[in-house]
């Protein structure tokens, strides 16, 4: 499965096997194939790369190559591509895939394609199939012999056995008896030319060309080729021959999708000059919160608008509670949204981890506002939390990075944040862009509520407004971070620790550094610190303190004195000029002065450079982290 990031250990689980956060691709058409698949599956390498694969429909033949790929190369299908022999690819259709397994050894048995046993049908899956033991058990007393440890290879068997002549129908004969999610891809000789598509509960998209047609995970894959897309739905069949794509419905009922053109750079979607994916995005950071705040900030600060929402501003004049719902750094963000609203205009909100959300429901009616926060807009957490709230009544607004994701097609209104293609699996700008549209919705609410004054209104959007130049100068401040980040390399642990609106900027920092750079880091209320890590504190175990100006700098200032009286080592996000902080502290990250409710857009800055810099000198693979992928489409 794919589309949005992952903390879920590849090998740690038995319970269940499957290609979880997997970038598929395919196409059909005139040109030769191989080339197109491999620069694809490039592009989806965030979704997985722990091994690849391709297959090519040629001379009556499906010829295919797959491997795991290296773990510590930081080229991966790359170096995959370079290991091919091109000449044996000659044909216009295939099928790729970048695999990301969470059990099951990444070898290049379990990579895919798999095969029918006759090797006349090839498949490729993103998903997992749940119930792949009882089928699979089915399959083997009717003589199927199975060749991988996957749940897919389920599949094509099934594919196989129900083939009587059309390729789509003997997909969808299979996927009726198939529980779990699916994106998947499959080819045949029977049927040269063709591609057979479905999506539950993956992401799918369809990419028309001119006498050529793609599927792809998602945009980066063919926008090279393409910019005009069907985002598939969940249900949805597609069978794409070069110059005709239909899609239809179980039984067989034809369908239409909405055509989507994307709008993205193509740029956009390459590093850009920057050594990593996760550098050029702090570095875009910016750039992103001015687009997410473009054209939503009235003229002289008159006010916010979200054009066309979907729901409207009386219904949110009369919402009672605001609940958000995200995992990861996007929790992070609804963190810093709860206290924004609650004490800014002392609206009732708070924030729930959306994978517990499904079992620990908060208490909703039809006056409850859930926001879904989520970069990709796949993460099936969050969607299952969008669709538990939808049953309790509640209406569901998703603060959102990537147009038509499920999570905004199954969500009531959808503010984007206009970040642009987030690569690098550590979540940067996606971060910043939640934060400013958060901002945006309280300041609306507030405002609708009556409980922001016009002035109050005003001043805070100026402020608003002026982020993207402050962030700047925070970037532009840099140099010690590296310095810092070669002084404390060889760390094990670290402290980070911040209080109110930097709370949750604590618990980013630390998430950062770990993911990226694999140093534990924890993440600790500064008050809490007292009632039990402090025991931890000594000359080894430096702390990462956030403390700009506002009303927790002097608790902040407290706590960080309770630290360096236990000979502890701190380094400090603080605001520039800030003499005391420095008398006190071993390093202080400076930011530019702001208010506290906004200094999250900013203080998050130094702590995204310092984990950058710290897995950069310690030789880490920034972009792709082990065990993480970019979408955590699996529970
Ligand atoms: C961390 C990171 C993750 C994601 C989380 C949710 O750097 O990127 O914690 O924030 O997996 O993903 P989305 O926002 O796509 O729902």
């Amino acid at each position: 499965m794919c589309a949005a990031y992952s903390l879920q250990m590849r090998s740690a689980c038995n319970a269940e096997s499957g290609e979880h956060m997997c970038g598929i691709i395919g196409y059909v058409g005139a040109r030769k194939v191989l080339p197109i698949l491999l620069g694809g599956l490039e592009r989806l390498e965030y979704r997985g790369y722990d091994s690849a694969g391709v297959c090519v429909l040629q001379n009556g033949k499906i010829v295919w190559e797959k491997s795991p790929l290296s773990m510590t190369s930081g080229e991966k299908v790359k170096h995959f591509a370079s290991t091919l022999n091109a000449k044996k690819f000659d044909g216009t259709t295939g099928i790729g895939h970048t695999r990301w397994a969470t059990h099951g050894e990444p070898n290049r048995t379990n990579a895919h394609p798999h095969f029918s046993s006759d090797g006349k049908f090839a498949l490729i899956h993103n998903g997992i199939i749940e119930n792949y033991q009882e089928l699979k058990k089915w399959l083997k007393k009717r003589g199927f012999r199975f060749r991988t440890d996957t749940d897919t290879e389920v599949l094509i068997h099934l594919i196989h056995k129900l083939y009587r002549g059309d390729l789509a129908k003997a997909v969808a004969g299979a996927m009726k008896r198939v529980e779990g999610s699916y994106a998947i891809g499959v080819i045949s000789t029977h049927e040269p030319g063709r591609i057979v598509a479905a999506r539950l509960m993956s992401p799918l998209i369809i990419g028309l060309g001119k006498g050529e047609n793609f599927i792809a995970s998602d945009s980066p894959a063919i926008i090279k080729f393409t910019r005009k897309v069907h985002y598939l739905e969940d249900g949805d069949f597609a069978s794409l021959t070069a110059d005709k794509i239909s899609i239809t419905r179980q039984g067989g009922k034809r369908v239409r999708r909405k055509t989507h053109t994307l709008t993205y750079d193509i740029a956009e979607a390459e590093k850009g000059g920057y050594p990593h994916f996760m550098l050029k995005e702090i570095y875009q950071q910016p750039e992103a919160i001015a687009d997410t705040l473009a054209g939503r900030i009235k003229k002289n600060f008159a006010g916010v608008t979200f054009g066309r929402l979907g729901i409207t501003d009386a219904w949110l004049k009369k919402c009672k509670k605001v609940v958000f719902v995200a995992c990861g750094t996007a929790y992070h963000a609804g963190c810093v949204g709860r206290y924004f609203l609650r004490d800014v205009i002392g609206l009732d909100a708070q924030v729930e981890f959306a994978s517990e959300f499904r079992y620990f429901p908060p208490e909703l009616d039809k006056n409850s506002l859930v926001v879904a926060v989520s970069q990709s807009g796949e993460t099936i957490d969050t969607l299952v939390a969008v669709r538990e709230a939808k049953k309790l009544g509640a209406k569901v607004l998703a603060v959102c990075n990537v147009q038509a994701s499920t999570i905004t097609r199954e969500s009531d209104a959808t503010i984007y944040t206009h970040a642009g293609p987030e690569i690098g699996v550590a979540s940067t700008k996606a971060y910043a862009t939640q934060l400013a549209a958060i901002y945006l919705l309280g300041i609306s609410l507030g405002e609708l509520k009556g409980k922001i004054k016009p002035a109050a209104r005003k001043r805070w959007l100026r402020e608003l407004s002026e982020i993207p130049r402050l962030a700047q100068r925070t970037l532009e401040k840099t140099k010690l971070i590296k310095q810092c980040a070669q002084k404390y390399r060889d760390c094990t642990t670290f402290l980070y620790l911040g209080r109110g609106y930097n709370f949750a900027t604590a618990y980013e920092g630390a998430l950062k550094l770990k993911e990226i750079s694999y140093i534990h880091a924890e993440g600790y209320g500064a008050g809490e610190m007292k009632h039990g890590p402090i025991a931890l504190v000594q000359w080894t175990y430096p702390t990462m303190a956030v403390a700009p100006r506002g009303k927790m700098y002097p608790k902040m200032v407290s706590n960080i004195e309770e630290i360096k009286a236990r000979n502890g080592i701190v380094l400090c996000v603080a605001s520039e000029n800030d003499r005391a902080i420095k008398a006190l502290v071993d390093h202080v990250l400076p930011i530019p002065e702001v208010s506290e409710e906004l200094s999250p857009l900013l203080a998050v800055i130094p702590l995204q450079l310092f984990a950058y810099h710290v897995a950069v000198v310690r030789g880490c693979s920034v972009d792709q982290p082990r065990n993480l992928a970019k979408s955590v489409t699996v529970e």
